[in-house]
């Protein structure tokens, strides 16, 4: 222990015979710790997300326990510590306005705090980024444990998926196939037990990415929440988190370049959420690692998508963890020369120690790779004069047929627009139409709202019409799908082009070829440009003033321009 205590952080607190020392040490043993807790042992805080308002984590004291009892055991010192929970399904105006301020909180308070390692619990699809962002500012050894999956959802016999059905059963009712009645007694089926949405949304995707970056454990990504196995991960991140502060094995170390890479073609072999796009730009740039919107379309271009789970195929995260898990899927990808084996992981081994020997028990939920779901998973990155610094779209969750397609806009100016418009059966609009909303992005909403998969006219619907073209500066849930254009960048609210879309124009999208085009001469969205006014932000002061005044664009991760860059690891000062 002793080279340890020259280097802990937490010496510069609890060491020493001191006014200060005593200050640091006196105060905090009036919860009972005794003198041999302050005897250079390091210092683990537990960043706890635990929120009765946010469901999906409302399960994190019982598992910071468990982690407590690791760290115990293996000679460290726990202290958990709150950070502010993101609730996906209940904060307004939207998670993601929360996100970077979440990861500030973070980022200080392990800053300020006597903290040698740290184990971050994540779960609901915001408290994943925002935590790594926050310890990645700070670069100390880190391991993120994520909170598992709910149990699959049951109806009548059925499987449901955490918001894939009830995207699927709200356009049923619109479409008069499904009873409002039938509709409401599905909603206590979906939610069965504790843990995040166990599609493969944002939450289940973060969580793989998680584990592919090689931050997390093996077999973080699938264990529900309730599995004793995701308790006794949760034990062994104790132990392990302890070990990686003796060797000084610092966040910089494992999200490197290499494991970026990894993380994105995983994406596109589980057919990931296109939120990990922004998620994965934003932790980079938090350690000043250059990763692009390009390199997502580069590296994650010729990676099938093998995993069939809901939104873009049939069975959810437990089936996933049944069939062998993400250990399977990085094998599949080693195996097939897309991925970097030698990347580093929390565990002290390579990504390929830890998966070369996995087996896959259901090749129905894990495919092989010349039986995959899509041949071309991914993220395609598409690029023209309707958004020149990029949009993106999900192949594996759209419809073929419309992949390559030229239609009429038909252009809501705000999400309120479409909302009173989109039911009208005046309105001027059928399938071939291409639907564009404004005003959604970063900046926009602000927040950047999960509206980009906008519902179809129910017109169109009762004619049994199930997708069109769709294009936003918007993002989308990860449970959901279509042929939806998102993060257009830049922005409407920061005069990017989309802003300039009439209705009526020619738009044509071209998957195949990464084109997104506005069929309008340069001369006239010049005219159009020199009219144009940006929309008044909706709040002038507080937080919001704060983010619509500093935030990128979705092209860049969408954090803040100030927390962008490597600052450098927690240095402590002197209290005052
Ligand atoms: Fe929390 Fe989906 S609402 S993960």
């Amino acid at each position: 222990m002793a080279d340890i205590k020259r280097v802990l952080r937490s010496r510069s607190w609890y060491g020493g015979a001191d006014k200060d020392a005593f200050a640091h040490r006196s105060w905090i043993k009036n919860q009972g710790h005794p003198d041999h807790m302050f005897d250079g042992r390091p210092v683990i805080g537990i960043c706890n997300t635990w929120s009765d308002l946010n469901p999906c984590n409302a399960h994190f004291r019982e598992l910071s326990e468990v982690v407590k009892r690791g760290v115990y055991e293996s000679g460290g010192f726990p202290v958990e510590f709150p950070a502010m929970s993101l609730g996906e399904t209940t904060l307004r105006p939207t998670a993601m306005l929360f996100r970077n301020l979440a990861s500030m909180e973070v980022e200080e308070s392990i800053r300020a705090n006597p903290i040698d390692g740290v184990v971050l619990l994540v779960g609901c699809d915001k408290t994943t980024p925002a935590l790594l962002m926050g310890a990645a500012s700070c670069d100390l050894p880190t391991i993120a444990l994520s909170g598992g999956p709910m149990l699959n959802g049951k109806y009548r016999g059925r499987e449901l998926g955490s918001g894939t059905s009830v995207w699927q059963f709200s356009e049923a009712v619109k479409a008069g196939e499904m009873t409002l009645a039938d509709f409401m007694s599905a909603e206590s089926g979906m939610s069965r037990s504790p843990g995040h949405c166990m599609t493969m949304g944002t939450a289940s995707t973060m969580a793989s990415m998680v584990e592919a970056l090689g931050v997390g454990l093996p077999e973080n990504a699938a264990y529900p929440a309730v599995d004793s196995r995701r308790r006794r991960l949760a034990y062994l991140v104790g132990n392990r988190i302890v070990a990686m502060v003796a060797e000084d094995l610092r966040l910089s170390r494992i999200l490197t370049r290499a494991a970026f890479q990894n993380a994105i073609r995983v994406n596109g072999a589980i057919g990931g959420s296109t939120n990990a796009v922004v998620h994965l730009l934003a932790i980079a740039g938090r350690l000043g690692i250059p990763l692009t919107l390009d390199d997502w379309d580069t590296w994650g271009r010729d990676v099938p998508t093998i995993v069939d789970l809901m939104p873009s195929g049939r069975f959810l995260m437990e089936d996933f963890c049944y069939a062998g898990g993400l250990p399977v899927v990085l094998k599949a990808l080693g195996d097939n020369g897309l991925l970097n084996r030698d990347a580093l992981t929390v565990n002290g081994r390579t990504i390929w120690d830890n998966v070369s020997a996995a087996e896959n028990f259901n090749p129905e939920v894990i495919r092989p790779f010349d039986r995959p779901l899509t041949q071309s998973g991914g993220i395609a990155v598409l690029r023209g004069n309707l958004a020149p610094s990029g949009a993106i779209l999900k192949p594996s969750a759209a419809t073929p047929a419309l992949m390559q397609h030229r239609g009429r806009a038909v252009v809501f100016e705000s999400i309120e627009d479409y909302k009173r418009r989109i039911a009208d059966p005046d309105l001027a609009i059928d399938e071939t139409s291409v639907m564009v909303l404004k005003n959604c992005g970063p900046k926009g909403y602000p927040g950047m709202a999960e509206v980009g998969n906008m519902g179809l006219p129910p017109k169109l619907l009762a004619k049994g019409i199930k997708d069109m073209v769709r294009i936003s500066d918007a993002r989308m849930s990860g449970t959901a799908y279509g042929t939806v254009v998102l993060h257009a960048a830049p922005e409407a609210a920061a005069g990017g082009p989309i802003a300039l879309v009439r209705e009526g124009d020619a738009i044509e999208l071209d998957v195949a070829g990464r084109r997104l085009h506005l069929d309008v001469s340069d001369a006239e969205l010049e005219r159009r440009r020199a009219r144009w006014t940006p929309p008044a932000p909706p709040m002038s002061s507080g937080y919001q003033k704060l983010y619509v005044d500093h935030v990128l664009g979705a092209d860049r991760g969408a954090d803040l321009d100030f927390l962008v860059g490597n600052r450098g690891a927690a240095v402590p000062r002197e209290s005052h």
